[in-house]
């Protein structure tokens, strides 16, 4: 099938402040096929939130070719949708007002906008948190206010960095699942950088597994599992096959 989006020999080099050379990216080529669901998995600093930010358009390069949709690819697109990092909410805009953003960019009706944030505020536990300020959130349910910006306009390519770093194991896997259930139902093409392996193998179609700096992948792992995919997945021998096969490529 054809990609979507596309990354070809892509490499990236920063120069650090003190002038210091760094090489984030290495030769790194990864092409995303509509819907489908890909891990991406590393050691800190191999260059994940890198790749993601030339992704999503926001970087360019230092050399190699990015397409989407078949084009070269030069600035963010209103379809590719990035989850940061770190949550970068709003400050000044209210929980409602920062998931509803996407779509006041994109010239959506306000009753539409209303349908839409409201569900996702469902969707993401935040019901009753509407009026609140990021500044008066706690640190996970920031990340479900930046998940359900980044889910609220559909987007065709959902590029997510650790979105559920900052939550506890439990809700951890409750989003994990809601995402899955969200994503059925939207086609979307994701791309989700995690530190968790039952996590990539649990969301995933294939992980990928990124070399310490200068990233490239040194591994790819089809998941065979069919979806709906349910909690017990987790202890299927197969399964815990998978992860220590990603294991042992990451050590
Ligand atoms: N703006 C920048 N200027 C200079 N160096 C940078 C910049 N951004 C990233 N780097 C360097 O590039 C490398 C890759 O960084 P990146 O943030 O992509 O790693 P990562 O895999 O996302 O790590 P983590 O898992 O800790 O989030 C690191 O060595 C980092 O120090
Ligand atoms: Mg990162």
């Amino acid at each position: 099938m054809t990609a979507i989006l596309q990354a070809d020999h892509v490499h990236h080099t920063f120069t650090a402040a003190n002038g210091q050379t760094i090489i984030a990216l290495e030769d790194v080529s990864l092409a995303l096929s509509p819907g489908t669901f890909t891990a991406l998995i590393g050691p800190s600093g191999c260059g994940k939130s890198t790749l993601l930010r030339i992704l999503a358009g926001l970087v360019k390069p230092t050399s190699g070719q990015v397409q989407f949709g078949g084009l070269p690819l030069h600035r963010p697109q209103r379809q590719i949708s990035m989850i940061f990092q770190k949550d970068n909410l709003m400050p000044w805009r209210t929980v409602y007002e920062n998931i509803e953003l996407p779509l006041q960019l994109a010239g959506v009706s306000k009753n539409e906008r209303e349908q839409r944030v409201a569900r996702l505020l469902y969707v993401t536990g935040l019901l009753g948190f509407e009026n609140q300020f990021p500044a008066e959130l706690s640190g996970g349910m920031a990340q479900r206010v930046a998940i359900a910006r980044g889910l609220v306009n559909e987007p065709d390519v959902l590029l997510m960095d650790e979105p559920f770093g900052a939550l506890d194991a439990l809700t951890r896997e409750q989003m994990g699942q809601e995402l899955l259930r969200i994503w059925s139902t939207t086609q979307a093409t994701v791309v989700m950088v995690t530190h968790s392996i039952s996590e990539a193998v649990f969301l995933a179609d294939r992980v990928l597994v990124m070399s310490p700096r200068p990233g490239h992948f040194i591994r790819e792992v089809t998941v065979p599992f069919t979806r709906p995919r349910s909690i017990e997945l987790l202890t299927d021998s197969t399964f815990t096959l998978l992860e220590a096969q990603i294991r042992a490529a990451i050590h």
